[in-house]
């Protein structure tokens, strides 16, 4: 308990020392609550901008796809080198180890499997999201798609609502109707909608041209789908032109966990992300740590 007969009355004021008034090392966050920006600086490494997170949130649409079999044996291993995880609720109960530190990006919409068609989605409850710790909700937003654009722009708009409640940030997912093509016309529409509706990051996925007017055209930092397994090579350079386009990462699932030495891919994506490696330089980095 305060002792009344001890209190010693404040001396060092810092008088003509000025309080600082910093800034927010990412885009378009600046004017945040401090704990989506503390969460998002979990996510997003202070010194280079950017974070290298793992998706494994295939399953809910696909089932066991190749690489998420077992994901106990093939997705532990590569936790430690992720910046972030992108799971969901089913995966981190059951298969990640809840020592882990890694910040959760929490698959927060659920819905409609390949079977049937895509994108019929709802969003599960913000109560679990605060259970789990998660990070960042991740909502899938299908823009152009006739039947679900209303139901996933709505369930954005009610997790962005629920995640400032509790100031746990909104990841938009942009999905790809099928009669749409992954130009930087749509890609760019698809992500400022998300961006405008209230999401504090946006995941799309690379287009070859024009990608730098994909970023430039949103407020928030972009990180960008891996898509579909390529050769290690051309996802490497597939990373290396969306960060030179301005890009604060990658949430890269198949073209890690697919890749023939996963842990040496998402050794090689590091460099490229954090440390600017050069494709040739990173896949040189690759060959090398998959012979170790
Ligand atoms: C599906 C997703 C996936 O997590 C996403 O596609 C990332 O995985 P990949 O790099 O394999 O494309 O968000 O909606």
């Amino acid at each position: 308990m305060a002792d009344n007969d001890s209190i010693q009355a404040g001396k060092t004021f810092g008088i003509g020392i000025p309080q600082k008034t910093e800034g927010f090392f990412l885009k378009g966050s600046s004017q945040l609550d401090w704990g989506i920006k503390n969460r998002l600086s979990q996510i997003f490494c202070v010194k280079s901008g950017r974070s290298v997170m793992l998706a494994f949130d295939h399953g809910y649409i696909m089932g066991p796809t190749s690489g998420l079999e077992r994901m106990d044996l093939t997705i532990v291993p590569l936790i430690e080198h992720a910046d972030c995880i992108m799971c969901t609720r089913g995966a981190i109960r059951s298969i990640v180890p809840p020592e882990s530190k890694k910040p959760l990006s929490l698959r927060y919409s659920s819905g409609t499997t390949i079977l049937t068609e895509l994108n019929d989605e709802c969003v599960i409850d913000i109560d679990d999201a605060i259970r789990l710790n998660a990070s960042l909700l991740a909502v899938m937003v299908a823009i152009g798609d006739p039947k679900h654009e209303a139901v996933t722009i709505r369930n954005l708009a009610k997790t962005v609502d629920l995640g400032m409640r509790y100031s746990i940030p909104t990841m938009g997912v942009t999905a790809v109707g099928k009669e749409l093509v992954r130009d930087a016309r749509y890609l760019g529409m698809a992500s400022r909608v998300c961006a405008e509706n209230g999401a504090h990051v946006i995941k799309t996925y690379y287009c070859n041209e024009n990608f730098a007017q994909v970023v430039n055209a949103v407020p928030v930092p972009i990180v960008i789908a891996g898509g579909k397994k390529l050769p290690e090579k051309e996802a490497l350079e597939m990373a290396y032109r969306a960060i030179n386009d301005g890009a604060a990462g990658v949430d890269m699932g198949r073209n890690i966990f697919q890749a023939e030495n996963p842990v040496a891919m998402i050794k090689a994506v590091r460099e490229v992300v954090h440390n600017n490696a050069k494709p040739e330089q990173a896949f040189k980095l690759y060959e090398e740590l998959k012979r170790i």
